[in-house]
């Protein structure tokens, strides 16, 4: 392989770097096709444990496990040449001790290639966010709306309007801002907190309903393109409408079946030798 075909993907750092220089645009992915799809577009794609919900039928991330994320990691890293991967650490693969989430965070990068691994949590993880960073591990935070925590928080609400939930999620960003997290998610905060914490910070803050102010922005790909409609929280913009395409598309497909315009000639295979 000669060395001008070896095609760089975006480290860690260089996500890093970007902050104040324009917005970081990423998307979660969770298979190859669109990985490659999202790959040119994206400077980081995130294989979120929301896979459980978005991909599982799952009712939270708390389900989610560190073989879906390597599974699914590694499906991503095939999809895409450019973007730099994170993938999610699942509820109960890091919490444990510094040890453990080293462990869990060695083999989702061991398996997977990913550049970086993310998980929940302020000022409690601190200790294992910098016990990583300084081992190799690229690791992103994600505070504010923490959805492995809703069984204990109260479930999925937009936080930070008291001083007391603002002090909070201040505290939480600073410790793993302190411990070398590269970024840092933050979700469903109010927009005066997520910018200020956005400009006190070395990390590189990725917003999903945090407002314009974050250094970054995060969506569920299947959110934006429309696919998933059961619900549209306030902070989802749909870029596309796929699921009335994708009801339309089925719906002619099984009546072509049903009439047996599908499959037509052109898609028959004959006697004499033809193209697959
Ligand atoms: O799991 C996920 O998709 C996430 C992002 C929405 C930040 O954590
Ligand atoms: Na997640």
């Amino acid at each position: 392989m000669s060395v001008q075909t070896i095609q760089k993907r975006r480290t860690a750092s260089a996500i890093r770097t970007l902050k104040g220089e324009r917005p970081i645009v990423c998307l979660t992915a969770y298979t190859a096709p669109i990985a490659k799809l999202l790959d040119a577009h994206c400077d980081l794609l995130l294989v979120g444990d929301s896979l459980g919900m978005v991909v599982y039928g799952m009712e939270s991330t708390v389900g989610v496990t560190m073989e879906m994320m390597i599974a699914h990691g590694q499906g991503v890293m095939r999809g895409s040449k450019a973007a730099c991967v994170v993938v999610d650490m699942p509820f109960g693969s890091y919490q444990e001790s510094k040890e453990q989430a080293f462990r869990n965070a060695a083999r989702l990068m061991q398996e997977t290639g990913c550049s970086a691994v993310k998980l929940e949590g302020g000022e409690e993880l601190a200790e294992t966010v910098a016990f990583l960073s300084r081992r190799g591990v690229p690791v992103m935070g994600h505070v504010g709306l923490m959805p492995q925590s809703v069984n204990a928080t109260g479930g999925y609400r937009s936080l930070g309007r008291s001083d007391e939930e603002a002090e909070k999620i201040r505290r939480d960003a600073r410790a793993i801002d302190d411990a070398g997290a590269f970024s840092i998610v933050i979700e469903g905060t109010v927009e005066p907190l997520a910018r200020e914490i956005s400009a006190s910070l070395n990390a590189a803050t990725i917003g999903i309903g945090a407002s314009s102010a974050c250094d970054g922005q995060v969506l569920v790909v299947d959110d934006m393109l429309g696919i998933f409609t059961d619900f549209k929280p306030r902070f989802v913009k749909h870029f596309a409408s796929l699921a009335p395409e994708i009801d339309r598309a089925v719906a002619d497909y099984a009546a072509e079946v049903k009439a047996r315009t599908f499959p037509a000639e052109e898609h028959t295979f004959q006697m004499k030798r033809q193209k697959l």
